[in-house]
């Protein structure tokens, strides 16, 4: 089935991915170049390989994977070692409340989106606005691409400010997730808004914004359940046989801290 407006993804062998649509008229994918889509892929079908240009392709069914490895970006985003892990430790999934920010590319908000369903709430927040139309346009690409998107409110705007927003969307939260550089100055503001036995993280690239973000959560009265930083070690085949650690190094990304609401009273 070749159908107008059917979205696409054409991917090299290595992961590398271009999403596209099947649409008339001429456009320009970074990497593959201006062409006519609807003219290009005529006759071609998903699961099809097609040369463009020197790029040998296979043409996938886009998923939240290929719209990852081709989202748009400004603002520095979470990977999927981060994301990944801080989504399945905060038990975030099918119908979740969920607020995010900044916002930035949306590189977090992709992957929430892709695990919430439709019966979810993303609530995402962003200072910039020139970070904010990056993460948006993303985020709109990938509402065409899912099966199912979750009801997704923006907040232009600082995180600390987006009670209002939250309680005419959703009344309260399962979970809050942090990424900006100051998170101790905005927790207070925001974890009324946590549900009991709701989690926040943050997200910490240096240590001083670690403990600094550690010590607000405990006088806010959280209880700190997991601090640390993921780390992913590849491996790959040696030439002469055997598989073995690569030489890709072991890279940095952030520490992350992950808290729960709990009651701080006992019941007389
Ligand atoms: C590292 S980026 C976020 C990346 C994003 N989480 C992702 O995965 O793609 C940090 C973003 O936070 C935004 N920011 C900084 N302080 C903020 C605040 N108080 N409220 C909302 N956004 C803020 C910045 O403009 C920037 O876009």
């Amino acid at each position: 089935m070749d159908s107008i407006g059917e979205w696409l993804a054409l991917r090299e062998d290595d992961g590398r991915a271009y999403i596209l649509q099947r649409n008339p008229g001429e456009v320009k994918i970074k990497g593959l170049g201006r062409f006519d889509p609807y003219e290009l892929l005529k006759g071609f079908s998903i699961g099809d390989r097609i040369k463009i240009g020197q790029k040998s392709l296979t043409m996938v069914k886009p998923s939240i994977t290929e719209a990852r490895r081709n989202m748009a970006r400004r603002a520095q985003v979470i990977g999927i070692k981060d994301s990944g892990f801080i989504i399945s430790w905060m038990g975030i999934g099918a119908g979740s409340r969920v607020l995010e920010g900044g916002h930035g590319s949306g590189g977090l908000a992709m992957n929430l989106a892709s695990v919430l369903g439709s019966s979810g709430t993303l609530i995402s927040a962003e200072l910039r606005p020139e970070h904010a139309e990056v993460g948006i346009k993303n985020m709109e690409r990938l509402s065409e691409i899912l099966p199912e998107f979750p009801k997704w409110e923006f907040h232009h705007g600082d995180l600390g400010g987006v009670n209002d927003l939250v309680k005419k969307t959703c009344h309260e939260l399962d979970a809050i997730i942090i990424d900006v550089a100051e998170p101790w100055i905005i927790v207070d503001k925001i974890i009324p808004l946590l549900r009991m036995g709701g989690k926040i993280a943050c997200y910490c690239p240096t240590t001083s914004q670690l403990e600094k973000s550690w010590i607000k959560l405990e006088e806010c009265g959280l209880s700190i359940e997991w601090s640390g930083e993921m780390i992913e070690r590849r491996w790959s085949i040696a030439s002469k046989g055997g598989v073995r650690p690569s030489n890709t190094p072991i890279g940095h990304t952030a520490f992350i801290i992950i808290a729960t609401k709990i009651a701080l009273d006992e019941q007389e």
